[in-house]
């Protein structure tokens, strides 16, 4: 019998929902398939919406959740269809929901999205709701992907980085020597979206074509790099809560030109990065990205300069840049089924090890 899994990811970039169906075969993974659906613009302003610290709206939050979960049932649905695999070779579906409050400092960390619901309409068992064991543990219950990346990443020969660039940006720093390093480095694209988002109208700067008609506006992004999230060590992880439009706002004056705005953004999120490799890797011999960020072409090329070495993509290591998250959270997902441990105390700093995910049987 095959070792067949789903993985099922939808990121703090509120761009859609990604759905990965993998064969694990020991420690190496077969990937069979892979969807993405984006939202519609009603559906993404919901989640923006319930996203925002001020909005409490319990009914609201339900109600999205349990639409999150019929969406991902019909993208499973088709998935098994197009691949012709029936629901019983499927061992359990790794269904991470959609963030709409990270606040480890408070103990929680709320994902929407019906493991119930999922559950019953595909009779397939579903492990969802990953962060909070971990979080109850003493830990920030993010980033989660580290150990996966270890699992499947790692090299005897050299330190590799992982650097996942999503709507947050996180890096697993692998060592040749076995060492593990994670954290979240700040934004990725979700202050570059927001504010291409409102003033050109578009989810994304495609390529990062807008920002590089700009210019960077030095006194606001030397101010923003002094957010004491920056300076703290980890384990520290982030998310809409601090990194949002009205946030960098706050940063410009009224009337600056929206490219050079645009530029800035980037820039910010290049230089996080770039300051958190220099401070905690900087022994690095290879870097590899992925996640929606790694298609921005300005901000890679950005990167690769400001570090002096090439950049290289997840693909190169068997799993392309786009299913790299999804592909994690079927790996969480079949070691919750294993009763393995899956979190990594060293990264989210909870007292011990943990297996993270509830499970709902089929
Ligand atoms: N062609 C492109 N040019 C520039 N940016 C792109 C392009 N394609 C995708 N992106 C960026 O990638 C984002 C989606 O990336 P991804 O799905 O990895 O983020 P996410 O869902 O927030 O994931 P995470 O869980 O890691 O936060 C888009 O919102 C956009 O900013
Ligand atoms: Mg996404």
């Amino acid at each position: 019998m095959k070792n067949l899994y789903f993985g099922v990811m939808s990121g703090t970039s509120l761009d859609g929902i990604d759905a990965i169906l993998i064969e694990f075969k020991g420690k190496t993974i077969n990937i069979l398939d892979f969807a993405q659906k984006k939202y519609n613009p009603t559906y993404k302003k919901a989640f923006l919406n319930i996203s925002s610290p001020k909005i409490n709206d319990l009914e609201q939050s339900y109600q999205l959740g349990l639409e999150h979960a019929q969406i991902t049932s019909q993208i499973i649905k088709k998935l098994l269809k197009k691949n012709k695999i029936s629901k019983e070779e499927v061992v359990a579906i790794g269904y991470h929901g959609q963030t709409i409050r990270h606040r480890p400092e408070k103990s929680y960390s709320i994902q929407i999205g019906s493991g119930h619901l999922l559950a019953e309409h595909l009779n397939i068992s579903v492990v969802s709701d990953f962060r909070n064991r971990d979080i109850v543990a003493g830990g920030q219950g993010a980033p989660l992907v580290p150990a996966f990346h270890q699992t499947f990443f790692s090299s005897k020969k050299h330190n590799r980085i992982i650097l996942n660039i999503g709507g947050i940006s996180n890096i697993s720093y692998i060592r040749g020597d076995g060492k593990l390093i994670g954290f979240d480095c700040g934004p990725g694209n979700i202050l570059m979206d927001s504010w291409c988002q409102k003033n050109f109208n578009k989810p994304f700067d495609n390529f990062g074509a807008i920002a590089k008609q700009g210019e960077i506006i030095d006194s606001a992004l030397t101010t923003m790099l002094k957010t004491s999230f920056f300076k703290k060590h980890p384990p520290k992880s982030t998310g809409r809560e601090l990194f949002n439009l009205t946030w960098a706002e706050k940063f410009f004056q009224r009337g600056l030109k929206i490219q050079d705005v645009q530029r800035t953004l980037l820039e910010l999120t290049s230089q996080s990065i770039v300051n958190s490799i220099q401070k905690f890797c900087s022994d690095f011999d290879e870097i590899y990205v992925c996640g929606g960020g790694s298609k921005n072409k300005f901000l890679i090329q950005n990167l690769q300069e400001k570090l002096q070495r090439p950049i290289s993509f997840t693909r190169q290591l068997g799993i392309p840049e786009q299913q790299v998250e999804a592909a994690a959270f079927a790996w969480l997902a079949k070691t919750a089924i294993e009763k393995k441990k899956n979190n990594s105390p060293t990264i989210s700093g909870s007292k011990g090890e943990r297996v993270l995910g509830v499970i709902h049987h089929r």
